[in-house]
């Protein structure tokens, strides 16, 4: 059988599990070849990846008999299609609490265009790999279960999938801001060698032009029908519409402007959080407005992190795969990089040196690992190295210095951050569940082209 990138990193977790949960027998062939994604996980350890949050992929393969050379993919069950539709293009124009409006309308058959690519594998060289398998719906729009996700043939990214949640009120794309429209943003990940690994907008273009389905989709809703251009408009569309706010927060702070009574789903206690977080300055870079906020300044700040990460190297030296059993993982140098240097990357200005953008609090409690390069495996990790001064960074912000709060007032400010989940977040993985995926078209892999 042929195994996907995604077979693979999933199969990493699941021996991970397993290695918890059953003792197991030496490591099968299986397990060894696995090894290289611990390098993508790298920042977090086995036994803390393995207790990520309980696995949700939507309609992918479910995990069991993962562990048996046997297994059979029946991945192709993704054509299931059972969410309900939200009207997204509407919603988007009539944003949830706390969201400002969208400065362009959305056109419904752009997003529905869109969101049928999103999920669609034949968009990746290998037809394996979709937009929304690192960007999973169930899992916060990003990936929960790896510190940097995993692309084409297994290559390890450096960085963490950011969620796209609220995706089109970023002014700067990328940890670095290195893009600025999200509709130039979509040939970043196709082309990547170690995301979908197209070799060229051409091949893409062709591919899909040779789907008669799409042909006519894109005549039908683009004068220029199928075009590079069209193709990042569709995708822009669908990710634009991804607004999602509403949530306790929301309604507490902005439904009362004198917000003195707890309402459900946001207690004392995260009204006491809230309190830590303006008064410790958390909300000088994470910021909102009187009316509507996005828990961000859009700017980019050193908090420590790259620091911390050019400490531990950038490779774990060994990484065990099951109880006993101990790899040094292996990977194609040449095609990775793994120094990170942040906003420097694209400004050339040192002093941008382990700058990474301001991430968005909201719906912070479903995109677990956190920081750019999913290092901090949960909230409570997050507001801990906070207390402790950040990465200790002489160079990092000023602001970021330890803090002398209580425990109380921490797990408080964790029960802020758990305040911020969207009402709508269900309705969006149910819609992103409701377009067919792909066809039953199997890819033919001698189309391949050399990369
Ligand atoms: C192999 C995993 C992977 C795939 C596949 C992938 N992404 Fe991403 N995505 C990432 C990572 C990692 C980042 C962060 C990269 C960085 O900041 O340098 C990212 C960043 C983004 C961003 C910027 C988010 C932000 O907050 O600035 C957008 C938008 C995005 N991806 C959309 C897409 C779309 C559209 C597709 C499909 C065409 C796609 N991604 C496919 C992993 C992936
Ligand atoms: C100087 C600006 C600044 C201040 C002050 C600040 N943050 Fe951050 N915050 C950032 C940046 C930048 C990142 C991303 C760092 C990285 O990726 O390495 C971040 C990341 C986070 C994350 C992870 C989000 C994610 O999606 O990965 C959380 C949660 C968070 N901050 C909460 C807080 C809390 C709570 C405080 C106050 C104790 C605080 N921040 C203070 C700038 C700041």
């Amino acid at each position: 059988m042929i195994y996907s990138p995604m077979h693979y990193a999933y199969a990493m977790s699941v021996a991970l599990s397993l290695a918890k949960q059953h003792p197991v027998g030496p490591a099968s062939a299986a397990a060894r070849a696995l090894a290289v994604f611990c390098l993508t996980a790298g920042a977090l350890g086995a036994g803390e990846l393995a207790a990520q949050a309980e696995h949700r992929v939507g309609l992918a393969d479910h995990r069991g008999g993962y562990e048996s050379s046997d297994y059979a993919t029946e991945s192709e069950a993704i054509l299931e299609h059972l969410g309900a539709r939200l009207p997204l293009a509407s919603l988007a124009s009539s944003p949830p609490l706390g969201l400002p409006t969208l400065t362009e309308p959305l056109q419904a058959e752009e997003v529905n265009l869109g969101r049928t690519l999103f999920f669609d594998r034949r968009l990746s060289a290998n037809a394996n790999l979709s937009c929304g398998m690192c960007h999973v719906p169930e899992q916060g729009y990003t990936q929960n279960e790896l510190a940097t996700p995993v692309g084409d043939e297994g290559r390890g990214g450096r960085r963490n999938a950011p969620s796209l949640y609220n995706i089109a009120f970023q002014q700067a794309l990328f940890w670095d801001g290195r893009e600025t429209s999200l509709e130039a943003q979509v040939w970043s990940p196709l082309l990547a060698r170690n995301e979908m690994a197209n070799p060229d907008r051409e091949t893409v273009i062709k591919r899909l032009a040779d789907i008669p389905a799409y042909r006519t989709a894109f005549d039908s809703v683009y004068e220029d029908g199928l075009t590079e251009a069209t193709l990042g408009r569709a995708l822009a569309a669908y990710q634009r519409a991804l607004v999602s706010a509403d949530s306790a927060f929301d309604r507490w702070y902005f439904d009362n402007p004198d917000y003195p009574e707890p309402i459900p789903g946001f207690d004392g206690q995260a009204a006491k959080g809230f309190q830590v977080f303006t008064e410790q300055g958390c909300s000088s870079c994470h910021t909102l407005g009187r009316s509507d906020g996005l828990f961000t300044d859009g700017g980019f700040h050193n908090t420590g992190t790259g620091f911390l990460r050019n400490q531990r190297g950038h490779r774990p030296q060994r990484v065990q795969v099951a109880p006993g059993i101990y790899v040094v993982p292996q990977v194609d140098v040449e095609t990775e990089v793994f120094t990170d240097d942040g906003r420097v990357e694209v400004s050339g200005d040192s002093a941008d040196q382990w700058r990474y953008r301001t991430p968005s609090l909201r719906n912070v409690a479903l995109t677990a690992p956190y920081m750019h390069d999913g290092s901090l495996t949960s909230l409570a990790a997050v507001v801990a190295f906070y207390v402790g001064g950040g990465g200790g960074d002489p160079n990092q912000d000023a602001r970021i210095r330890p803090l002398t709060i209580s425990q109380g007032q921490q797990a408080a400010l964790v029960a802020f951050l758990e305040s911020l989940t969207a009402s709508n977040v269900d309705a969006l993985v149910a819609d992103a569940r409701s377009a067919a995926i792909g066809d039953r078209l199997r890819h033919d892999y001698r189309n391949r082209a050399p990369n």
